[in-house]
């Protein structure tokens, strides 16, 4: 039997809240086929882990992570641990240390998720966020010069290589092809006047390969205007990095909240691990409460399940989560319900339980 072993990385606030509901669902679909498995070894790196170590990974973190399937990842940061810090030395150290340079955010309205735009229909909300995941604004690159004087001057760079940029707008544009819809690209050319002027010309190189895909091309502004007033306008997307952390929030919120949405940070040639983790963060504010809305989290297990190719029972999975979100009885407080978080992972295990079992 093939069995999928699995690095968790609870991390921080609620992410071991959250984590374990996405685990309790995978645990379910891996006994309802029966013929594959999941071992998690957890990691207990986080900001609790940097008080007691000075550290917020061991030493050889990125080594020992190396060996595993896939990362499963709850949520880093807290309050007492400045934030580039905790995120630096564990987030977005594996985004870039294992090359995941393609983010992919799904911005999908289900039926029974709240919207809160008016006249908008399921359909009218169902986008493909690929965020380019290891350059760009986050390249890490910068300078703090004569720090506290008064000539202070502090320097954040952009690195948009022609390697990095091309690959994830190919990426792109294979996606489209493959579900035969639209690509939107969304830059900011007019005002950044190199990394911005660079990728809408890789942009347009790349699309003569793929004279099948409709393209689009907005600046990031017009683009999270469009995508409050016509969000069917965009299928495919692709875009930068801190365009796309930004965007795929205004993506939550208009497709159910930031509780319902997901991420996959893909190593596509398999070198290294792929990371699954939630769009949001810790969630200080409600840590400890066993509030957390853990649908966000059971969704990117989803996405690992597609990733090992069990395209089936993914999809299984985002159905279930549909099917509770029209029930519209078992939900966290942010859905306007009363149910906790493990109430909810609960449900879901019911669900997928229910279903007519797929061999994937
Ligand atoms: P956040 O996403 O943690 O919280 C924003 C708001 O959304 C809060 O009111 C929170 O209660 C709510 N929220 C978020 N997730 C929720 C869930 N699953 N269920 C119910 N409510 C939820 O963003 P923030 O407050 O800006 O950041 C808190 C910490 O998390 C910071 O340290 C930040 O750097 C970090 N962060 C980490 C990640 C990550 O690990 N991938 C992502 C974003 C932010
Ligand atoms: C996200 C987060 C991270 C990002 C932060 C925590 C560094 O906001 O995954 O969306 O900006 O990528
Ligand atoms: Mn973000």
């Amino acid at each position: 039997m093939k069995t999928y072993n699995i690095a968790v990385i609870a991390g921080d606030g609620i992410g071991p809240e959250v984590i374990d509901e996405g685990i309790k669902v995978l645990k379910k679909v891996a006994e309802l086929d029966g013929g594959f498995a999941f071992d998690f070894t957890y990691f207990p790196w986080g900001c609790e882990y940097y008080t007691q170590t000075g550290r917020m990974m061991a030493e050889d973190g990125i080594e020992q992570l190396k060996k595993f399937d896939a990362i499963y990842l709850g949520a880093v940061g807290f309050p007492g641990v400045p934030d580039h810090i905790s995120l630096w030395d564990l987030l977005l150290i594996i985004r870039k240390s294992f090359d995941q340079y393609v983010n992919i955010r799904p911005v999908t309205l289900l039926d029974g998720a709240h919207c809160p735009l008016q006249n908008v229909e399921r359909k009218d909300i169902d986008m493909l966020f690929i965020r380019e995941n290891t350059e760009g604004e986050y390249s890490g690159a910068g300078d703090w010069l004569f720090k506290g004087q008064e000539h202070e001057v502090v320097l954040q760079n952009g690195v948009f290589s022609r390697k990095g940029t091309e690959r994830i707008i190919r990426y792109a544009f294979e996606t489209a092809k493959k579900q035969g819809r639209s690509l939107t690209s969304i830059s900011k050319a007019n005002a950044l006047n190199y990394s911005m002027v660079f990728w809408d010309q890789v942009f347009e190189e790349v699309s003569a390969d793929y004279p099948e895909v409709k393209t689009a091309s907005y600046l990031v502004d017009a683009a999270a205007m469009l995508m409050i007033t016509d969000p069917k306008r965009f299928e495919v997307v692709v875009t930068s990095n801190l365009f796309g952390d930004i965007l795929t929030d205004v993506g939550a919120a208009i497709a159910g909240g930031i509780g319902l949405a997901a991420g996959a940070n893909i190593n596509p040639e398999g070198t290294f691990p792929s990371m699954f983790e939630p769009v949001h963060g810790s969630a200080p504010d409600i840590a400890g409460r066993g509030i957390g809305n853990p649908l966000a989290t059971i969704w990117s297990a989803s996405q690992m399940l597609d990733h090992f190719g069990y395209e089936a029972y993914g999809k299984k999975v985002v159905d279930a989560i549909e099917q509770l979100l029209v029930e519209d009885e078992v939900l966290t407080p942010d859905m306007k319900g009363s149910a906790s978080t493990s109430e909810v992972g609960d449900r879901i295990a019911d669900i997928i339980g229910n279903l007519q079992s797929v061999k994937a």
